[in-house]
Order: structure tokens, then sequence, then C-alpha cells
């Protein structure tokens, strides 16, 4: 795939990051996000045909699919990026992994966009696997942007839809079109911003670009009948209840438009290709741990938002993928990390279009740059060149899944030891030690059991090293302090251990205890992990 970005850029700062869009799509595996990015890339000439990029012939996968485990199971964990031109704009799309289990690995990348598309199936709604995706999404206060696919085919009334983004997710959804025909029997879509008509025509297999009519009121009453009249009354009453497309809101996070398609027959894409551009959020100045916003303008910053090693066996390497925040970056620049105050290799800079890679010469904020082998870098550093900046880490969440690790082969530590301190950099799974027996005997903390899975997985296939993992019996986690911890190992149930940035914790076998704990003995440190938002509430 060529990088096409770069050809078209400008060298001025500001005006570089008023072209670009940096965004994420969300989705419930199967409501097909793979799909939309298939047939983003073909709206934007990317691709010439559908199905070029997602070849679906003998695997059911994208070129941002590339983990054995995620074709094994139809579910993309990594999260790869697409960078590609659109009507002047540059785009940066960003995967995310469609399972409640990776909702940590979510939250990252959406550290690193400004604006999301969810995208529901239309017969399906949201699934309760993945609200408590869709609420991350929410917590971060990021616009977004809702897609209701599949209307091609039977589903349910979108009135019922829009009434469950509303009730479970907490945004107030604003139809920017409105469908004309039942799912099943999908016309065109009602521009409510414009008032036009907008009529598709399949086209075979999807494979080119749905050709469009704009067709008068008139004609549409002629002959789309009972389907025209029915959309009108529903338009009359969102026009009722003043659910217009409202972009201050959409910005602040409390209303999302609603664009209404079908990805597989390419009903609806440009229309909401074309909103990232007119509604979604340019890059905006990112504010430092002190609450200074740092211009654009200024010297280069980037944020580190995930590390992945191993991505491509051809490449045994390790990538931490970063969000340029400000200034221009030049492939080879003197750059410096923020927490270690080394200097950062820029030397090999790439874009990961799933795992095929091109070298990036130059990128501008909003851009995602890949930096190859720059060892010591972390999630959540910053980079910066010049002038010192430090953005605030991404948080990590509590963990509610545990489990005890072992390699089977003895002979293996070594590899047991380096696979471990990769995953638990990559944040694949937390490692947890107990500070007397070091690698010997881990307690694996994670969101979901899968990332358990994962990291088994990770470890027999790319390390070498087969492990046994076994579940472990915690109910809660708290951070500690030295102070507090010599009591703690005074009382039953309580484990403590140490976590790879080297804070204390305290692993809880009842959680009733630590709660009695907490109103008896309030001058013990007990910090709880990040407060996700827990969709179990
Ligand atoms: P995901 O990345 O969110 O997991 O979803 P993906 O795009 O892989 O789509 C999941 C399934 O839904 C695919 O079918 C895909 O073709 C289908 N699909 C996506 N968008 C639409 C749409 O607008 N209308 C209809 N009717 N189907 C859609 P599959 O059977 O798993 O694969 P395939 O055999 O179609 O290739």
């Amino acid at each position: 795939m060529e990088n096409l970005a770069p050809t078209l850029a400008t060298g001025d700062i500001a005006l570089e990051a008023t072209r670009r869009r940096t965004f994420a799509i969300i989705s419930h595996p199967d409501a097909g996000k793979t799909t939309l990015t298939e047939k983003f890339l073909l709206y934007a000439g990317a691709v010439q045909e559908a199905g070029a990029v997602h070849n679906r012939g003998d695997r059911k996968a994208s070129t941002s699919d590339w983990m054995d485990i995620e074709r094994q199971r139809g579910i993309s964990i990594s999260s790869a990026v697409l960078q590609f031109p659109y009507r002047g704009h540059v785009f940066n799309l960003l995967d995310t992994p469609g399972h409640k289990d990776f909702s940590e690995d979510t939250y990252r990348v959406l550290a690193a966009v400004d604006a999301v598309i969810m995208v529901l199936d239309t017969a399906k709604g949201i699934e309760p696997q993945t609200l408590k995706l869709f609420q991350v999404c929410r917590s971060r206060n990021l616009p977004v942007i809702t897609f209701f696919n599949k209307f091609d085919r039977p589903g349910r009334d979108p009135f019922e839809l829009l009434d469950e983004v509303e009730k479970q997710i907490g945004l107030r959804p604003t139809p920017a079109t409105w469908p004309v025909g039942i799912p099943g029997d999908f016309r065109g879509v009602i521009d409510r911003r414009t008032g036009e008509y907008i009529r598709f025509t399949r086209t075979a297999r999807g494979s080119s670009l749905a050709p469009e009519e704009i067709v008068s009121v008139e004609r549409a009453a002629e002959e789309e009948g009972n389907a025209w009249t029915t959309a009108m009354e529903s338009c009359s009453l969102l026009d009722a209840i003043e659910a217009d497309v409202d972009v201050e809101s959409f910005l602040a996070g409390e209303s999302t438009p609603v664009f209404v398609g079908s990805a597989i027959t390419n009903f609806g894409v440009r229309m909401l290709l074309d909103a990232v551009i007119d509604i979604a959020p340019a890059p905006a100045p990112r504010t430092d741990i002190d609450g200074n916003d740092r211009g654009l303008a200024t010297p280069f910053s980037a944020f580190v938002f995930k590390v992945q090693a191993n991505m491509d066996p051809n490449h045994r390497d390790r990538l931490a993928f970063a969000r340029v925040c400000s200034g221009e970056f030049t492939r080879g620049m003197d750059a410096t990390c923020s927490r270690s105050e080394k200097p950062v290799s820029t030397k090999y800079a790439t874009t990961a279009f799933g795992a095929d890679r091109e070298t990036i010469d130059v990128a501008y904020p909003g851009d995602i740059i890949g930096l190859i082998n720059a060892a010591g870098l972390q999630i959540g550093d910053t980079i910066y060149a010049s002038s010192p900046v430090t953005y605030p880490g991404v948080p990590r969440f509590a963990p509610e899944v545990f489990a005890t690790a072992r390699p089977t082969d003895g002979g293996r530590v070594k590899q047991f030891r380096r696979g471990l301190a990769q995953l638990d950099e990559e944040g694949v799974v937390q490692v947890l030690r107990d500070p007397d027996l070091a690698d010997s005997e881990p307690i694996l903390a994670a969101v979901g059991a899968l990332q358990i899975e994962v990291f088994a997985y990770r470890l027999a296939s790319e390390f070498n090293s087969p492990v046994e993992v076994n579940p472990a019996i915690y109910q809660a986690i708290r951070i500690t302090d030295e102070k507090s911890v010599d009591r703690l190992r005074r009382i039953g149930g309580i484990r403590i251990l140490k976590r790879g940035d080297n804070a204390l914790v305290a692993l809880f076998e009842n959680k009733y205890r630590l709660q009695r704990l907490e109103v008896d003995e309030p001058e013990l440190t007990l910090t709880p992990i990040l407060a996700d938002t827990d969709s179990s509430k």
C-alpha cells in the first residue's frame, strides 16, 4: 500500500493539522467495522476495488488482522493504523479491538484519537458484551458519530435504536440522515441537514461506488410511495423533538450525529466519510501535566499510546506507536523521552498498514508514527524535541481476572522471563510479582479472560515458552505503599505484590474483607485503580 499522505504535505504545521482527521471505529464483532473500513478506502480512492484489502476468500481477516489467534476467532485484538487522503484531508484511522476483554486497549487507542465512529448492526443494536467498550468511549468525552449499519437487511426500527443509544450510552442521538424504506428494503436517505433525498443504486457485490441520485420531493412522493410518506412522518417527528445535529454538543461528547447505511452495498458510506471532515474535529493543542496547552505549531511532541513486539513475523521487532501532538516530525530528528530524559531514536519510523510497512519521513499533529526498536519507550511516554513537555499518561484499568503463570518447560526460563517483561510492557496483561520470588510465580492480572489467553498464546508462539496458566481467586486489587504493607501482611487472604511500574499492590481474596478494612483502618493506603466504566453497575 502506497503511503499517500506525505506527498500532500505543505510544511505549514498549523495548516497540516487542520487537514488531519484522526479517529477510530468501534463496534461489536461482526457489526461491520472491517467492511466499513474497507469501503472508506474504496471511497477515498486508496483501493480500486472493494475486496482488494479485505480478502474474505479463505480467511475472515483484513490487513489489520494479523495475529493467528485473531484469525481463528475472527476478532481484532491488535490496533493497526491506516492513513489515507480524502477530499484534501489526511485521515488517520486507528483500529480498535472489538471485544470487551480488550477495553483497556481500546481506551489507550482512544487516548490518541479526536473522534470515534460507533458502528451498530441495525438488527442487533447495542449488544450487552460491547456496552462496556462504548461506555469506555463515552467516558473519554470524545465526539462520537453513530452509524446504523446493515440497513439493507431486515432489522429493528431506527427509533428503537435511537432510544437505546440514549438510554444505554447516555448520548443524545441526532439523526443526520434518515432512511427511506425499511430495513431490508432500503432505498436511500433523507439528509436532514439539507432536506435532500439521496437515492442509492446497488452495484454488483458492492465492489464499486454506489451511484447516488438527488431526487426531488415530488418525484420521491410519486416513486417511493408509502416508504416516502413514512420517512417524511418520521422526519417531522424528529424535527418536533429537535433532534437536529448540533455540532457544539457533539464536540462536547453530549450528542451523537446518527447516519444510516449499509457498508456492504456502499449506501451511506460517502456521507459518513464526509461527516468526518465536516463535523469531526481537527487535532487541537494537547494539555500537558501542568495544565498548559502545547500549541500545534510549537516544536515536535508526541504521546506513546501503544507498544507492540513481533507484529510481523518477518520483522521480529518492537514498535512504539506515538501520536504527534505538536510540531513537525522528521525522521532522524533529535527527540527525548520526558520520563527517562534519554534520547529516542527516530531513524526508523513507519506507518503500519496491517503487516505492510512504509517508512514515514515527515508527520504532523494527528498523525501516528511507529518508532521501530526505540528502546525504553513505554505506553504513556511523551517524546519531544527542543522544549520539554510531559502529557498525562494513560491510566490502567482495574483488573478483574487473575491467573498464575508457570513455564511448562523448565529449560526455558530465560524465554519465559523475556516474554513476561515484553507482554507486561505492552499491557497485554499486568504482571504482578512477589518481591521475594521475582519471576518464578507471577500473577497475571487482566480486565478480561481473553487477555490471559493472548498472553499464553504469544508466550508460546513468539517467545517459545509454553506456559500453564491457572485461575487465581482474587476479588479485588488496590494500590498500597510501604507504610501499609507490614499491617496488610499480617492479615490473612491478602497478597502483596509489585507491578511492572514498581507500584505495590494488594490482592484480596475477599472483597468484603477489603471493604471492612477500608472502614476499620482508614489510615491504610488502599487506592483503587482507575474506576473504569463498569457495565455491570
Ligand atoms: P467486524 O469487522 O465488525 O467484525 O465486521 P465485518 O466487517 O467483518 O462484517 C461482519 C459480517 O457482516 C460479514 O459477513 C460482512 O460481509 C457483513 N456485513 C458488513 N456490513 C454489512 C451490511 O451493510 N449489510 C449486510 N447485509 N452485511 C454486512 P460474513 O458473512 O461474516 O462474511 P462474508 O461471507 O460476507 O464475507
